[in-house]
């Protein structure tokens, strides 16, 4: 499956639900030659939608020579739009844009709509829209501001659709892409991640060569996964590097070592940089500075230790999609500046690396399937996220030594609770943050001025958006208890009720 791709923030999404449906699916520049296309020999075509109006000059085109390859193709959106423009259709832009849910009334199920209903919900985000349509068309589907909202050629399989199918607000979405992948394209839909690990091993060795690659290991899901998925593919030429800045959680450095080295049999090289870390952390308040701080000590902490390791060609990063997303700038944009924040993509120019991404198509949740396909412990798998910075960005005020070993310890307690109450997994990411200031309460008959611990609970799907977790009072009441009792020094625990936006997930 080909997915020309015209600059819509939903493209990878595209290519994501068609994975999920099976089928591979890759995603082509919007000017690929139909000839370069039909070489790759794909069951369908996929147009993308986009930001550009097919009036304006100098809009992304494709090869008109596309819709005569008899391969199906499905336009969405702006690809609609396109396909209407190319075969002689009129496009007329629209005096207002449609934004937001809209009600599709299906004129002719035919294979795409078929088992849908009559009506159904769908996404609409369009300025432009199909005034008339080309020649051998019918209209399949409307809606009130658009008489054309679906059509189709019933001998030539070019569909398309002026709604989204591939977002969650077209509820129907998936069942309209399974019906153009399977009973449209025929398609057979035996891809899986079995076959991305198979691929993409293959491709990693033959681009890295008998050269050596580095990875730097942060114990959390997308870096352990991408260290085994490079373990598999090239052995002991995957160096891993994995630095303990002092600011993990609570016997976090001793289960990545144990787990990894000993159990997976990673070639992994352990840094103890915990004292530097803190030292230069010492009485710093601003977030932003910790952050900076942080990353500017990982940095040398981390060359100097590369430096005893010998020469590597390629430095491996597990970015991810969203990542690529959050910091592309709209269509035409340069292509994909890295958040710094989230890998080590703010390493100086003097350690010159090729950069190996082989996850930067995919969603948290495919790297979690990649992790499964590749047998690694439930445990590294569907462990939540964790920032960079570490506990620095949860003590709130001056990091000290004393402060990380009490929110260390609420930490444990809250997520032992929530793995015991099988919350854990369906939680994005849960934490306690340590607050500056202290409260006052009464312990016995004694008055007590202490810490208070806030407990964050998110769920989100891809930590852009998020929500703050229902989680059962009689879970957070068990919590708080035995927090305020087992940790000495906090006499109070509040649960954070703030959702993404207008908070950030993190509290600093
Ligand atoms: P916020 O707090 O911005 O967090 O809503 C969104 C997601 O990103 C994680 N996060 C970071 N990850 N380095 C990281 O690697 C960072 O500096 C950083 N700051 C936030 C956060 O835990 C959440 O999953």
């Amino acid at each position: 499956m080909a997915i020309l791709d015209f600059g819509s923030q939903y493209t990878q999404l595209i290519a994501r639900r068609v994975r999920e449906l099976g089928e591979y699916s890759e995603i082509l520049m919007p000017d690929v030659s139909a000839k370069a296309l039909a070489a790759r020999r794909p069951k369908a075509v996929i147009l993308s939608g986009g930001p550009a109006s097919v009036h304006v000059p100098g809009s992304p085109r494709c090869d008109p020579a596309i819709f005569r390859l008899g391969v199906p193709v499905l336009g969405i959106c702006y690809g609609m739009q396109l396909m209407a423009q190319t075969l002689g259709g009129k496009v007329r832009g629209a005096d207002e844009r449609e934004y937001g849910h809209a009600m599709l009334h299906v004129e002719r199920p035919g294979m795409l709509f078929r088992g849908l209903g009559e009506r159904f919900a769908v996404w609409m985000s369009h300025g432009d829209r199909v005034e008339k349509l080309p020649r051998g068309f019918k209209v399949i589907g409307s809606s009130r501001n658009c008489p054309a909202a679906a059509m189709y050629h019933p001998s030539r399989k070019l569909y398309a659709l002026q709604f989204h199918p591939e977002v969650v607000h077209t509820p129907k979405g998936t069942e309209i892409l399974r019906n153009f992948l399977f009973k449209v394209a025929k398609c057979a839909g035996r891809w899986s991640m079995a076959s991305f690990v198979k691929t993409t091993v293959e491709e990693i060795r033959e681009r890295v060569g008998g050269d050596r690659v580095l990875c730097a290991m942060s114990g959390g899901v997308d870096s352990s996964v991408l260290a085994c998925l490079l373990d598999r593919a090239i052995g002991d030429r995957v160096q891993c590097v994995f630095v303990n800045n002092g600011l993990l959680r609570k016997d976090e450095h001793r289960q990545v070592v144990d787990t990894f080295k000993k159990t997976v049999g990673l070639n992994l090289k352990y840094v103890n940089a915990s004292k530097e870390f803190l030292t230069r952390l010492r009485g710093v308040v601003s977030p932003e500075r910790k952050r900076r701080i942080i990353g500017s000590t990982f940095i040398r902490v981390f060359e100097r230790a590369v430096k005893a390791l010998g020469t590597f060609k390629y430095l491996a990063q597990g970015t991810l999609y969203p990542d690529v997303v959050e910091s592309n700038s709209a269509f035409g944009g340069p292509s994909a500046v890295i958040k710094t924040h989230h890998n080590v993509g703010g390493l100086p120019e003097r350690m010159k690396f090729k950069l190996l991404e082989p996850f930067r198509h995919l969603f948290k949740d495919e790297v979690r399937k990649v992790g499964v396909e590749l047998g690694l412990p439930d445990e590294v798998i569907w462990r939540h996220p964790f920032p960079g910075p570490g506990l620095a960005v949860r003590v709130i005020g001056p990091v000290t030594p004393g402060k990380l070993r009490v929110l260390r310890e609420a930490d444990a307690i809250f997520i032992e609770e929530l793995r015991r109450a099988k919350l854990y997994r369906r939680i994005w990411q849960a934490f306690a943050v340590l607050l500056s200031g202290k409260a006052v309460g009464v312990m016995g008959d004694e008055r007590t001025y202490a810490s208070v611990i806030a407990l964050r609970a998110v769920t989100s799907r891809d930590g852009m958006t998020a929500d703050w977790a229902r989680v059962p009072q009689k879970t957070l009441a068990h919590v708080a208890n035995r927090i305020i009792n087992e940790v000495k020094g906090v006499n109070r625990v509040v649960f954070d009720v703030s959702s993404k936006p207008p908070s950030t997930i993190e509290w600093e």
